[in-house]
């Protein structure tokens, strides 16, 4: 009798353990899907209801953009929220879009400082020097794309727009927003709540994926 209790209490262990595991690995696979389906769901919107977003959700989006990675650690990005609709045409100047881009709840400017200010290498207890810094480019673009992903986890729509190099634009905004001069307006997203029904597109082309040769 001992012996069957011992014996059925191991089983019970057993099946509890391999159902925990089960489910954890479960809880892995449906992150990793959540996390591939925002990405592949993903897609510029350019309309937008009345909605606002709430403080919260804009918080959680701009966690999100300074989460991204960037050359040497060096975080150029300066984030502006802009709320107000009356200002929003001040900032899309020379963009065909922007009758568009007046719903949107918010308006959200990515800035970069351009250079960089830190001890040289080597000399860690030497002065800090500033110097230009030649990659922000690629970190604000991984900042932007960020934003944008967060923004489809949450149900919002957005459209990243170009803005840096193109002086037509970059101007009015540097202008508006009294800019530094090492201060660069890189894009700028539009975003509220889907107003139309936009769709991802299919992008897959297999002839553009290269095993170990071109
Ligand atoms: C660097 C960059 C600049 C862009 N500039 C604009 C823009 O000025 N206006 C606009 O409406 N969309 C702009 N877009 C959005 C693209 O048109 C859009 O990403 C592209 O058509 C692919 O569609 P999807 O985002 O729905 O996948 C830009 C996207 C990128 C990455």
């Amino acid at each position: 009798m001992k012996k069957s209790c011992f014996l059925l209490a191991a089983v019970v262990t057993c099946v509890a353990m391999l159902t925990i595991s089960c489910k954890s690995s479960d809880k892995t696979m449906s992150a990793a899907d959540a996390t591939l389906q925002t990405i592949m769901q993903r897609k510029s919107v350019r309309s937008y209801t009345s909605e606002p977003i709430p403080d919260e959700v804009m918080d959680k989006l701009l966690h999100a953009a300074v989460a991204a990675p960037s050359g040497m650690d060096v975080r150029p990005w300066h984030i502006v929220v802009m709320t107000d609709k009356s200002q929003y045409d001040k900032l899309f100047a020379g963009n065909f879009n922007m009758p568009k881009f007046k719903q949107a709840a918010a308006v959200v400017i990515f800035c970069a400082d351009t250079t960089v200010t830190r001890t040289p290498r080597g000399n860690p207890n030497g002065p800090a020097v500033t110097s230009p810094n030649s990659i922000w480019r690629d970190d604000m673009g991984a900042c932007t794309e960020n934003f944008l992903l967060a923004a489809e986890a949450y149900g919002l729509g957005a459209v990243w727009t170009a803005c840096y190099p193109f002086h037509d634009r970059m101007d009015p905004v540097k202008e508006y927003l009294k800019l530094p001069g090492n201060i660069v307006p890189y894009s700028i997203v539009p975003v509220g709540y889907p107003g139309g029904n936009e769709k991802p597109k299919d992008k897959w082309d297999p002839s553009r994926i290269h095993y170990n040769r071109w």
